[in-house]
């Protein structure tokens, strides 16, 4: 392949992943802090004139994953490369998509203006948060979509319910309740903005006597999962199926998962899990086919 592929720090197993269904080797690449913290990157290689595809995702600590990113491709432009591609897997940030509050920053908007500003070319993702975030681009950004994945890692359940956890999942939920052939029915979900706190105030449609299938883009704290399941279980679901595309697993979320009502949880590799944090119910499908795919095709 002529194209070298690089790493960051946040998720080299799934760049590995990558590497190997791509039939290379990661280049070489050193990261390293100063002793203030600060972070050095230094390329090793021969990059000049050549495409190059840098793996990183923005997950915890997003900053610092932020900026090794950028500094990585700001070093790529100045050694010449023809083409940088940042693989961004799971785009840390993106969840501030406009001013929920007057007086908030849209932290989306200005991580993509860092990405250009650092001189990436391109950006590979996959499942935005919302369709907020790709306005908020000028370079061109393919997204891979999950539901194919997740779908198949589930394998279909007949007389299942897809359930829309809220608002801004709705056309994810939809596409995925068209694409396996089944209903759909609708929470209402809110949050409050202050405390984060997540309640599920009513449902449209009904789930009695069925199995329940839950697609979201995040885990984040958990809430919205926990919050959900409790909801539906007192509405009658028999078995609940949480299917999300990125594990933040933030704080204590794993266990409060390990003890919810949900059966069944799969996420995928965007972000790397640590062992820590990995609980019985939770399986996971890895999205590198489809990065390898996005790549080969550049
Ligand atoms: C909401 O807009 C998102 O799609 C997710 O439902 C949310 O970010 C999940 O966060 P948490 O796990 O903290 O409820």
């Amino acid at each position: 392949m002529n194209t070298i592929l690089l790493s960051g720090t946040s998720n080299p197993e799934l760049a590995s992943r990558i590497a190997r269904r791509l039939h290379t080797k990661l280049g070489d690449i050193e990261i390293t802090r100063f002793i203030d913290n600060e972070c050095r990157v230094y390329i090793k290689e021969q990059v000049e004139g050549k495409m190059v595809v840098v793996v990183q995702s923005l997950s915890t600590i997003a900053d610092q994953h932020l900026v090794e990113l950028c500094l990585i491709g700001q070093a790529l432009k100045s050694l010449k490369a023809r083409h940088v591609i940042a693989v961004i897997p799971w785009l840390g940030y993106s969840k501030q998509d406009k001013e929920f509050r007057k007086g908030e920053a849209i932290s989306a908007q200005l991580v993509a203006k860092f990405i250009e500003a650092a001189g990436f070319d391109a950006v590979i993702t996959v499942e935005l948060h919302s369709e907020n975030v790709l306005p908020f681009f000028k370079i061109p950004v393919s997204e891979i979509r999950t539901e194919e994945l997740l779908r198949k890692a589930l394998k279909i359940r007949p007389g299942a319910v897809v359930v829309s956890p809220d608002k801004g999942g709705k056309s994810r939920s939809e596409r995925f309740a068209n694409g396996s052939g089944l209903p759909i029915a609708y929470l209402v979900k809110k949050r409050n903005l202050e405390t984060g706190e997540v309640t599920v105030a009513d449902i449209e449609g009904t789930v009695k006597g069925h199995d329940v299938i839950i697609f979201d883009d995040i885990i984040n704290t958990g809430a919205t999962a926990i919050r959900t399941s409790q909801f539906l279980k007192n509405h009658g679901a028999k078995k609940i199926y949480f299917l999300a595309t990125h594990a933040v697993l933030a704080g204590d979320a794993a266990e409060l998962f390990a003890k919810s009502p949900i059966d069944h949880v799969i996420v995928t590799d965007t972000i790397a899990i640590p062992k820590a944090k990995l609980f019985r119910k939770l399986s996971l499908s890895s999205v590198a086919p489809f990065l390898a795919g996005a790549i080969k095709k550049l």
